[in-house]
């Protein structure tokens, strides 16, 4: 049965017949409309997609049956096609079906033989419709699965708008973000766009990403027409079929959280431009494109509310090793100069921007295991009797333990804190670890942290002198440190670059 959106058209040259066949599938309870010419048909197609059935006449003046469904399949490539046709025609009824048409019925035809062809026709659009539907739904269920499960924001945003891309069959796109003050998007991630226009930013409220922006709308170019501040820029454009869609913050209430302009609502604006083939977008196209953005904007905010507990949570730990040195003034700043140094060589040895992070953070923490020992063995001015001795070189173990159980930490984090007193001959400790199994991060906290000892005040000693400190650490070159790493640091005193700091 069709329901009140789905319409069946009959097109004939003859009256009679357009009559009979509107009279037959009214009283069947159908909702009929008729014309004389494809031509006609063809427009009513074009404005009205309630349309799901064609009945069409072969032999007519302006178009023949067979053309009229290859032009009004491009118009609806899910319209059914039934072809009519006398005894005269029936190769060519054949052959329509070849061409596309669903099924053809014989003039004169019996009221049983259009009862069937309609409800045969109709229950395959269903299926066709119901099947493309749950794929559709199979799709969006993978990707919204997919982005759930990412945990960094740069591959998120690459992965969504690929995804999006694939859902709606386009060649270009972008994923802007707005920028913390809510004025201004900048591209994060874009797919076949010029170098140039990747790196694009957009004031809120200009343009078509701005102005998706600023009013938290989706677009579809096509509706362009009907927002005037838009049709400027709608010409302006390269390739008219373009969809904008924003990404949301989440709010409990209908509105904006409170605090935040229209602008600062919105996080991010998806645009997708470029459909293969040259076609246009569609409506179905931007409810894909809002479903996509919407499970985006979730696993956005997810993402970045998890970096932000996992920032609080380091920035805790490395207060906690601040805390620890404050209280003894010589190894006040001992952590955090370690990491310092550690930082500087690892950028002058090319390390990426998260190794070098990685190290900065291991080595803030890297001594907070003295907090397992007792502070009358830490200060202790006297030599430490070999039992003493054994308990401080228990702290780079300590540390591991308190440390191991913090999930925002990784295998590498711990590894610098419980090895940065191991030694390249193996003989370090705790693990007597060999230099096959030191990691150049490991080998340059090694080193920074012997210097930044050597270089500070100790109770038992005044700091050494950078000569003499130099000259130790060549020494130990080879034997205790990463000779490369040692001669970086040699360098570095030389340049200048780092020296004794001020207690
Ligand atoms: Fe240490």
């Amino acid at each position: 049965m069709v329901n009140g959106k789905n319409k069946i058209l009959i097109v004939d040259d003859e009256a009679v017949i357009r009559e009979l066949m509107t009279d037959i599938l009214t009283d069947e309870g159908y909702a009929v409309e008729s014309v004389a010419s494809p031509i006609r048909a063809l427009d009513v197609l074009r404005d009205h997609p309630e349309y799901v059935l064609l009945f069409t006449d072969i032999m007519m003046p302006d178009m023949d049956g067979i053309q009229l469904i290859r032009e009004a399949r491009k118009i609806r490539p899910t319209l059914i096609p039934i072809v009519m046709t006398g005894f005269a025609t029936l190769e060519t009824a054949r052959a329509a079906v070849k061409e596309g048409a669903y099924d053809y019925v014989l003039k004169p035809f019996s009221l049983g033989e259009i009862k069937l062809a309609v409800s045969n026709a109709l229950e395959r659009y269903n299926l066709a419709n119901e099947n493309a539907r749950l794929l559709e739904l199979t799709e969006l269920f993978n990707i919204s699965e997919n982005i759930a499960a990412i945990r960094d924001e740069s591959l998120l945003l690459n992965f969504v708008l690929k995804a999006a891309l694939d859902r709606v069959s386009a060649e270009r796109g972008s994923l802007m973000i707005t920028t913390p003050d809510g004025k201004t998007l900048e591209v994060a991630t874009s797919i076949g766009v010029p170098d140039a226009a990747a790196k694009t930013t957009v004031q809120v409220g200009s343009g078509i990403s701005g102005w998706v922006a600023q009013n938290a709308k989706p677009l579809l170019v096509g509706d362009i027409q009907e927002t005037p501040d838009l049709v400027e820029i709608s010409r302006r454009l390269r390739d008219p079929s373009f969809i904008s869609v924003p990404l949301e913050r989440k709010a409990h209430g209908e509105s904006a959280p409170s605090g935040l302009s229209d602008g600062q609502r919105v996080i991010a604006v998806m645009n997708v431009t470029q459909k293969k083939g040259g076609g246009q977008f569609t409506e179905s196209d931007l409810k894909i494109l809002s479903i996509v953005a919407n499970h985006a904007s979730v696993a956005l905010e997810n993402v970045r509310l998890i970096r932000d507990i996992q920032d609080a949570h380091l920035t805790t730990l490395e207060s906690m090793a601040l805390l620890l040195e404050a209280k003894d003034a010589y190894t006040h700043g001992h952590s955090q100069r370690v990491s310092d140094y550690s930082v500087m060589a690892a950028k002058r040895l090319g390390m990426n921007e998260q190794d070098v992070e990685t190290l900065r953070l291991g080595a803030a923490l890297h001594d907070i295991g003295k907090i397992g020992v007792k502070d009358s063995i830490l200060n202790k001015t006297e030599k430490l009797t070999q039992e003493e001795w054994e308990l401080i070189k228990q702290h780079p173990v300590i540390g591991y333990d308190v440390l191991a159980p913090v999930r925002f930490l990784t295998r590498e984090h711990l590894e610098l804190v419980r090895s940065h007193h191991e030694r390249l001959d193996g003989s370090g400790y705790p693990d007597g670890l060999k230099a096959e199994d030191q990691s150049l991060k490991v080998r340059i906290i090694a080193v920074a942290d012997s210097y930044d000892a050597m270089t500070s005040s100790r109770a038992y000693r005044r700091q050494l002198s950078l000569d003499y400190v130099a000259s130790e650490i060549k020494r130990c070159a080879e034997k205790q440190f990463d000779p490369k790493v040692a001669e970086l640091f040699i360098k570095l005193m030389q340049d200048g670059e780092i020296g004794h700091h001020t207690p």
